[in-house]
């Protein structure tokens, strides 16, 4: 009979995502929980940002108007609105098309307890001489002011105030604050140095200026005091240097001049200037300085060197660029959303993961490899669908945010958003498939991945946001960090955030794909990473689960094969010295041998019958941490035929497990080989998973699929179709007793243990397999249950092979054809019950119960029926012998006991053949007592 045609590539990749799917289907509390996530993060979101919004309506910090007339109502014509409020926050959101123009100043520094305050300038230069003439010229030696153009005044006097400068000059901080402005000259008149008590009286003195004044639309009353200016020499560079170090507690310094090689030739100066409010800070713009008037007043001096007190050059005024309305908007989304719409992102993470172990974990991946499902279509499906799932929550994701419109989605082009999301989860599906390999459970990942997801969320959030916008930390180092996916992503994010927080301020749109130029965005660098990512971490993942993977036919490490070998080769010669004593032991035993012989023989000329042919299998488990190896299965022959079930007895650990992992595949064999259907299982493992079936001692089931769809799915992959699998789905369960009550269509998580290892058999018999493998399938069963399992495996056997290992001697001797006593790694004995019966028997067990007085006599009557007899059990009167059979007839016996029955009273006895459980005792006995005197 030829091999089952295998199923193809579709039918297996079909055949698994049905089972994904009803699986998922099944997960409906993940499912809602999932899409449910990143809906409630948007609606948090949209409700933040009303509250926001609303916060923000207030007329704090919106661009209100006020009437001229001094009333709560009045006409738009009486309206002024914008710069005359004294609040900067109002001046930041109203419209400005005419910004005020404001006289220049200079920066003072802090106050001074003195009246006339002084101000000091520090000035060296190379030419002593040339440094004091031009350094003259700065301060005037009176106060000009021409009452009818206030501003010109202004501008030709050195003015200064101590007021720190805002953001921007909308408004001059100088003429709104209560800090004085000076006027700087070389000596302020004496008076009141003599009479400070008038000054503190408040009356009008002679320094100081009053007047009206007209500014930005608003009428200020404006007084500006005397302030004395004086230049001090300094012998060179490095003494300013330390002066403005030190500082100067007397008189504050305003700035230092340095005018190194200047002459009337050129001029060359360095300015010194106090820079306190300079410097990027998190929360806004920097400050700006009040430098342009000391350059400016440096540069009149020298000019009025070179030309004469005469001529000058006028630094009229300071005015800010003109400004359209900008209300005040915070967009919520785009700051807090990068963090809450990380965690959205990574939360697939977890769940590919702990799917991808769970099937680890319970062996489920393996089992289905033995049933036919090759790494090719588990990996295209798996990752298919994983990569489906992703795609659909984040289409969710973006959906939720655009239709609450969060600007945070609306504003970007979606082609974008749509190259970042898919790069990026297929990024992730594939490190999960990466990492899957290195846990095998599913609690620990489950943890460890959430530990993940939110410890990067936070640390991105605080670490490297932190890093990204301070400039003056190497990009190169950014780069680095956005090695890590999770940063990538929270950068890719971040960057959203803030083209849509820019859009939305400006009433523009968000990223495009022409923005990715632009060096500062950083999306460009994401985008390239994540995707080279994906690749490499795609390979990797694969190359491992190959390389880890047990069944596929590699070695664990083959690029190392070449340094394996002579460990292993040192390995083998210490097995076969063990061996050959072991082979000689064998040799005595006829039937071992013709097992041999016969498995030479089949191997010269291979026939189709036997489905099973096993050529001095060997499995030596090398010793780790100083134990000596185990040799767990030694030179092993067997041959079994198509129709045949052949049963394997053997007490624990004698290495029956051993075998038959290699024989699906699980381990390899350490020399030897096998062919099951004609291929050898070292190098066609994946032929042969078409044509077998396993039903592994321990249940190897989905939790959350039914009876059913366990057959269903497994009947799929070994080919059927149509009603030919719904057929042999309905009759296996029939046969194994699942179809009554609703039992096929339960969840297998709530079967019962007898149910599961029912759908165990059910599985490893669907599909029509040539080859069974059953480990010891009834255990836990009830007797009833049994009893129908043995049915359906007898009936099983027509035209299979099935090698099955149990302890229940009752089960080997109702199911199997032939057996097989191993013990310690080798077959012991191979032979059809009866036969083993004959062979290892030849004994009758005796039991007589008397009265403990009558011990000696039924010790006598025994005597006398055989001197060869043997005691072997003694308890209270009752007592057991075993009979040689050629010493003892039956007749002799009932004879014996009827004479007995006379003197004494028997209170019962018996006669029995030996049993099969006596035949294993007995091989297992001798094998035991031949290893320990080898
Ligand atoms: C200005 O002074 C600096 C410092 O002494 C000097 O290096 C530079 O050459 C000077 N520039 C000119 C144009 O003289």
């Amino acid at each position: 009979m030829a091999n089952p045609v295998p199923a193809t590539f579709s039918t297996r990749a079909n055949a698994l995502l049905r089972k994904n799917l009803t699986f998922q289907k099944r997960n409906k509390k993940t499912n809602i929980r999932l899409t449910l996530f990143p809906l409630i993060i948007c609606i948090i979101l949209v409700l933040l940002q009303n509250l926001v919004d609303n916060l923000l309506d207030k007329p704090k910090f919106k661009c209100g108007c006020v009437c001229t007339t001094n009333q709560t109502t009045c006409s738009d014509s009486e309206k002024v609105c914008g710069v005359k409020y004294s609040d900067q926050t109002q001046v930041l959101a109203c419209a400005i098309p005419n910004p005020p123009e404001w006289p220049p100043l200079l920066q003072l520094p802090g106050s001074e307890p003195w009246y006339p305050p002084v101000y000091t300038m520090l000035f060296t230069a190379d030419d002593h001489y040339f440094g004091q003439i031009v350094s003259d010229n700065i301060f005037p030696s009176n106060v000009t002011m021409d009452y009818t153009d206030i501003m010109a005044s202004l501008a030709s006097n050195v003015l200064g105030s101590e007021s720190t400068p805002d953001t921007n000059n909308f408004l001059e901080p100088a003429f709104t604050s209560d800090l004085p402005i000076y006027y700087l000259q070389t000596r302020c008149p004496l008076d009141n140095i003599a009479f400070p008590e008038i000054y503190q009286e408040g009356t009008p003195q002679q320094d100081m200026e009053s007047f009206t004044y007209e500014i930005a639309g608003f009428t200020v009353d404006q007084e500006i005091r005397c302030a004395d200016g004086i230049n001090l020499w300094r012998d060179s560079s490095s003494v300013i240097n330390n002066e403005l170090y030190e500082g100067h507690e007397d008189n504050p310094i305003v700035s230092a001049f340095d005018f190194l090689n200047s002459n009337e030739n050129g001029f060359n100066v360095t300015v010194w200037y106090k820079s306190t409010n300079k410097g990027v800070t998190n929360f806004g713009p920097t400050a700006l300085l009040r430098i342009p008037r000391s350059i400016n007043l440096i540069s009149n001096a020298y000019l009025q060197f070179l030309r004469g007190l005469g001529t000058k050059m006028l630094f009229e005024f300071v005015k800010e660029m003109p400004k359209s309305e900008t209300p005040l908007r915070i967009e919520i989304a785009s700051l807090l959303g990068v963090l809450f719409f990380t965690w959205v992102v990574l939360q697939l993470f977890p769940v590919v993961l702990t799917s991808l172990i769970y099937e680890k974990q319970q062996k489920l991946r393996i089992m289905m490899k033995m049933h036919g499902l090759g790494d090719g279509p588990y990996w295209m499906i798996t990752y298919g669908y994983f990569l489906a799932l992703s795609v659909i929550y984040m289409l969710c994701f973006v959906i939720f945010g655009s239709v609450l419109g969060l600007k945070f989605f609306t504003l970007n082009d979606y082609s974008i958003q749509f190259v970042f999301y898919f790069i990026y989860i297929n990024l992730q599906i594939s490190v999960a498939i990466l990492l899957a390999s290195f846990f095998s459970n599913v609690k620990t990942a489950t943890v460890t991945a959430y530990i993940g997801v939110f410890g990067t969320g936070l640390l991105a959030g605080f670490l490297l946001q932190f890093f990204i916008q301070d400039s003056s930390f190497p990009r190169g180092w950014i780069i680095c960090m956005e090695l890590y996916p999770g940063f990538a992503l929270y950068r890719g994010l971040y960057e959203f955030g803030q083209s849509a927080t820019s859009g939305s301020n400006m009433g523009t749109v968000g990223m495009r794909w022409q923005d990715l130029s632009d060096s500062a965005n950083g999306m460009k660098e994401v985008l390239i990473i994540m995707f080279a990512e994906w690749i490499i971490v795609l390979f990797v993942a694969y190359y491992i689960d190959q390389v880890s993977s047990t069944g596929s036919g590699k070695s664990t490490i083959f690029f190392l094969k070449g340094f394996l070998k002579k460990p292993l080769s040192s390995c083998k010669k210490l097995s076969i010295q063990r061996q050959e004593s072991n082979v000689l032991a064998q040799m005595e035993k006829p039937d071992i041998v013709q097992e041999k012989e016969k498995v030479e023989q089949l191997l010269l000329e291979p026939t189709i019958d036997h489905a099973i042919v096993c050529d001095g299998l060997k499995k030596f488990y090398r010793g780790r941490d100083g134990n000596p190896g185990k040799l767990a299965v030694r030179e092993l022959f067997l041959a079994v035929p198509r129709g045949e079930c052949f049963g394997m007895l053997g007490p624990n650990g004698a290495g029956k497990t051993s075998f038959i992992s290699m024989m699906i595949g699980l381990t390899k064999p350490t020399s030897g080989a096998a062919y099951v259907q004609g291929l050898d299982i070292r190098t066609h493992m994946d032929g042969i998973y078409t044509s077998m079936g396993v039903c592994p001692q321990h249940n190897l089931l989905w939790e959350s699929l039914t009876g059913r769809e366990h057959l269903l799915f497994y009947g799929r992959l070994k080919n059927l179709k149509g009603s030919v699998l719904t057929q042999a789905v309905e009759e296996s369960l029939k046969n194994l007793n699942l179809f009554h009550g609703g039992v096929a269509d339960k969840q297998a998580g709530k079967y019962s243990g007898g149910m599961k290892r029912r759908l165990s058999v059910a599985i490893s018999l669907i599909g029509d397999p040539k080859v069974v493998y059953m480990d010891e399938p009834s255990t836990g069963l009830d007797p009833a249950s049994r009893k129908c399992l043995w049915n359906v495996i007898r009936l099983a056997k027509q035209d299979r092979a099935i090698i099955l290992t149990t302890h229940s001697m009752e089960e080997a001797e109702a199911l199997c054809d032939r057996l097989g006593i191993f013990v310690n790694g080798s077959l012991q004995c191979v032979g059809n019950p009866k036969e083993l019966k004959a062979r290892y028997g030849g004994i009758y067990v005796f039991t007589m119960t008397t009265s403990s007085d009558h011990e000696k006599d039924v010790e006598n009557i025994v005597q006398q029926l055989t001197p060869n007899a043997n005691k072997i059990y003694h308890l209270s009167g009752t007592q057991k012998f075993e009979l040689p059979k050629e010493d003892v007839k039956i007749a002799n016996v009932f004879q014996a006991v009827e004479v007995a029955k006379r003197n004494f009273t028997v209170f019962a006895w018996g006669l029995a053949d030996t049993t099969l459980e006596d035949v294993f005792i007995k091989v297992a006995r001798e094998a035991h007592a031949f290893d320990t005197l080898s």
